[in-house]
């Protein structure tokens, strides 16, 4: 019988929380995704927990809902942090390395990265996720990719600390405690979308992932195959619906379609004359609306957006740099016109980024706002087996990698009742 793992990735966005389940089957290459839902997001808010348990009923319904499609309970669970709290800084390390032959083994660099995790200079509000090594240094030599093997005294690491503040994390916990999920592993967002979303080539070359969610908008930048930089903005595609009805006097509800519907960040691509009638959308709307109007609203607030994540490739010296150029996700990126904006703006080739094909029900994850659950469960799949994967994440011991309550599955009546906590069923 071939030995198969259950991955569960959940996303819990600002606008919508997402959970996909997917199957690895030993000896086939790709993940087969068995399961995806997105429900609307409750109770968040820039990507921190402003309603536990408004945030918990909307976490419970997609993990159900996954599990129920998939039929399988998962055994290795990675939640995403979002939100402006995110931190990215460079730290180094420094160890002795340990044999008397001075050969660097695996557990020397596993000391030098746990040396830089506890050198890294933060507040005490501050808890760190991915400690993502960059290079070594072995006496005098420099720029080491891989130490272990090599002879010296001295091993110096330099890594990327990425983490968030603690009341984020405690705000997360007590909802996966409500839902009673533990789970395997936390990752920050932007670097789960980029492991679903952008290619080892792209980030030889110098890329710029960008992932436009609700409420906030993340920049990731690789160059030769590094995290050169990370940060998160407070601005996303809920600004957008926001303009538009401040704009327009209609609901948030209302903008959000006009948005979905008509809306484009491109004005002159659309008639001057051409005109919305809200009635379509909602049957107590009598007014019709200019779409050119509507879509100057939208370019208004996508160029602001852009003219900051371009401010943040000019921080790091890669503005209008990047051969890669920018690939452009998140629910945000769906929106007509964002990718001829963002050349305009960033200077760069851009282009829309879809997570990396799967086996499975492929068609359901096919999509932007899918990068960061898809992104987890391949981090879900790099961890197994191993103490830190490629994006420098520490797993759990393997005690806590339990995930859903075995109850949960075994029993149908239980599952209704843990349920009820959160959802009018029935
Ligand atoms: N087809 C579309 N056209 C335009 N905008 C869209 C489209 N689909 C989704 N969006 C917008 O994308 C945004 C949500 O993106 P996403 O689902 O990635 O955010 P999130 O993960 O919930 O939020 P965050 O990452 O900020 O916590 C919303 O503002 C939504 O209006
Ligand atoms: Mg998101």
């Amino acid at each position: 019988m071939p030995k198969t793992e259950n991955y569960l990735g959940i996303d819990i966005g600002s606008t919508r929380v997402r959970a996909v389940m997917a199957q690895e089957i030993s000896g086939e290459e790709s993940l087969r995704v068995l399961g995806a839902v997105s429900v609307p997001s409750e109770g968040m808010r820039r990507g921190s927990v402003i309603d536990a348990s408004a945030v918990s009923s909307s976490v419970a319904k997609a993990v159900s809902h996954a599990e129920r499609m998939s039929g399988v309970s998962a055994n290795v669970v990675g939640v995403s942090i979002s939100g402006t709290d995110i931190f990215c800084q460079k730290t180094l390390g420094v160890i002795a390395v340990s044999r008397p032959d001075g050969e660097v083994a695996e557990e020397d660099v596993e000391r030098a990265m746990a040396e830089v995790e506890s050198r890294v200079m933060l507040p005490s509000n501050r808890e760190v996720l991915h400690v993502i090594p960059k290079s070594y240094r072995l006496d005098d030599q420099k720029d080491i990719k891989d130490p272990v093997g090599m002879r010296g005294v001295r091993l110096e690491a330099e890594a990327f600390v990425v983490g968030t503040s603690m009341n984020q994390m405690k705000g997360f916990g007590r909802i996966l405690d409500q839902v009673g999920i533990r789970p395997s592993f936390h990752a920050v967002e932007p670097l789960a979308a980029a492991e679903a979303v952008l290619s080892q080539k792209q980030k030889e070359l110098g890329v710029a992932l960008v992932n436009i969610g609700g409420s906030t908008t993340s920049i990731t930048i690789y160059e030769e195959g590094e995290l050169v930089h990370l940060s998160v903005l407070p601005v996303g595609g809920a600004h957008v619906t926001n303009d538009i009805a401040l704009g327009l006097r209609v609901s948030i509800d209302i903008a959000e379609q006009v948005k979905l519907q008509y809306g484009t960040a491109l004005p002159d691509t659309v008639g001057k004359r051409e005109e919305i009638d809200l009635s379509r959308i909602d049957s107590r709307e009598t007014e019709s609306v200019s779409r050119h109007h509507v879509a100057e609203i939208i370019e208004a607030r996508m160029e602001e957006i852009l003219v900051l994540v371009n401010l943040e490739l000019a921080k790091c010296g890669r503005e209008g740099l990047l051969p890669s150029g920018a690939v452009l996700t998140g629910g945000g990126a769906l929106l007509p016109g964002t990718v001829e904006l963002a050349k305009n703006i960033l200077r760069l080739p851009s282009h829309v980024g879809y997570p990396k094909p799967l086996g499975g029900i492929l068609d359901q994850v096919d999509s932007p706002d899918f990068s960061t659950a898809v992104g987890l469960v391949l981090l879900a799949r790099e961890g197994v087996g191993s103490h830190r994967n490629v994006a420098g994440i520490g797993f759990l011991a393997d005690g806590a990698q339990k995930a859903i309550p075995d109850w949960m599955l075994s029993s149908g009546k239980k599952i209704k009742d843990w349920l009820r906590k959160f959802l009018p069923l029935d």
